[in-house]
């Protein structure tokens, strides 16, 4: 195995709202019914933020929990990221809000956008920043409020997301725990599959781009699933050979939640059994950036994943981005 450990995870925390949307709900809003959704997706409910909160709120929740969890102080962090596709603003970056509320004053703060990928996307980056010897104590989070740029009159997709953040701590390897691979990569042919359309500089928001309803997610659902069931297989291989690891030393999969189906395709790829393999994709539905993070407290506080086990994270996302992790936690 190849034990040259980087970044090791000291803390985690996360945050849902309390509304939860069920498929019952979902029944009364468009042409669904639960037994669409659970066999499609096997999602059951989601979280719903209300109107008051942003992406920063659940962040600062998620992010206090994280640090309490690593014995640390806001003061300490060196580096806040956050992955994410519902930015409070389009500037200035979530995470410059974040170091506001959290009082982090010494720390540098920008955000990722690499849809639901962000999180392992920031954990490549802070691994990078430790293994460099730049920064020793980081904040990635990855967090979503998918709520707010869903289009709740298309079945299509009004279906599939949820609101919530996942926090962790980097610091460096104790050298028993900590990243052993990263793997990230994007392919800018297939951006219009999964996309919003308006609200940049290309469609910047107007009355006509608000009546053609281009702010919302606009997603060709078939062809996304295709590329993610090879793409995140793919990931999965490449960093279990890297790292010398193989499925039966795995203790954990956690993959992102866009799909049970895809999930299960992804563990076959690497002959992983599923109850090695963590799932909360019924309680939340795909919460993007933030699913990963999410499932891994989850899991963590479940005794699921124990120090020194070797888990996988793996993703993918609009744009399309990939990214797997392999971690001895
Ligand atoms: N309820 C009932 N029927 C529906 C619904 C719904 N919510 N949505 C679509 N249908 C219908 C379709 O109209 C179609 O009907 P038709 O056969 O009469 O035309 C039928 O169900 C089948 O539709 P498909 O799109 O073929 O269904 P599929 O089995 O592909 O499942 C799904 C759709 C769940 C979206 C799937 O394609 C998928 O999960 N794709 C990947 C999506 C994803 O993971 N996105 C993540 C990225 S998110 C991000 O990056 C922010």
């Amino acid at each position: 195995m190849d034990e040259k450990l980087g970044a090791m995870i000291t803390g985690m925390g996360m945050a849902v709202p309390e509304k939860v949307l069920t498929n019952f709900d979902l029944e009364k809003m468009v042409d669904t019914s639960d037994e669409w959704i659970r066999t499609r997706t096997g999602m059951v409910e989601r979280r719903i933020a209300d109107e008051n909160t942003a992406t920063s709120d659940l962040c600062t929740e998620a992010a206090e929990k994280a640090l309490k969890d690593a014995g640390m102080s806001a003061k300490d962090l060196d580096v806040i990221i956050i992955a994410t596709v519902t930015p409070d603003t389009l500037f200035p970056s979530t995470a410059c809000y974040v170091q506001r509320n959290l009082g982090a004053t010494n720390a540098a703060a920008f955000d990722i956008s690499a849809a639901c990928s962000g999180f392992l996307y920031g954990l490549t980056v802070g691994d990078s920043f430790i293994r460099g010897g730049m920064y020793k104590n980081i904040l990635v989070i990855g967090s979503e409020t998918l709520s707010k740029i869903t289009d709740w009159t298309d079945r299509s997709t009004c279906v599939l997301f949820g609101d919530g953040a996942g926090a962790a701590i980097l610091q460096p390897s104790d050298g028993k725990s900590g990243i052993m691979k990263t793997h990230i990569s994007s392919d800018g042919r297939l951006t219009d599959l999964l996309i919003i359309p308006g609200g940049g500089s290309r469609i910047p928001p107007s009355h006509e781009s608000l009546d053609q309803r281009l702010h919302y997610i606009k997603m060709e659902g078939q062809e996304v699933f295709k590329y993610a069931v090879k793409a995140m297989g793919d990931a999965a291989v490449k960093v279990l050979k890297e790292g010398g690891v193989s499925s039966k030393d795995l203790t954990l999969m956690i993959p992102h939640q866009a799909n049970d189906r895809i999930i299960q395709a992804t563990a076959r790829r690497i002959k992983l059994p599923m109850e090695q393999v963590y799932v909360n994709i019924q309680k939340y539905g795909n919460t993007s950036a933030a699913s990963i993070p999410i499932a891994m407290t989850e899991a963590i506080e479940e005794g699921k994943l124990k120090k020194g086990d070797y888990c996988l994270m793996v993703s993918f996302g609009g744009g399309f981005t990939t990214g797997a992790v392999l971690l001895k936690y």
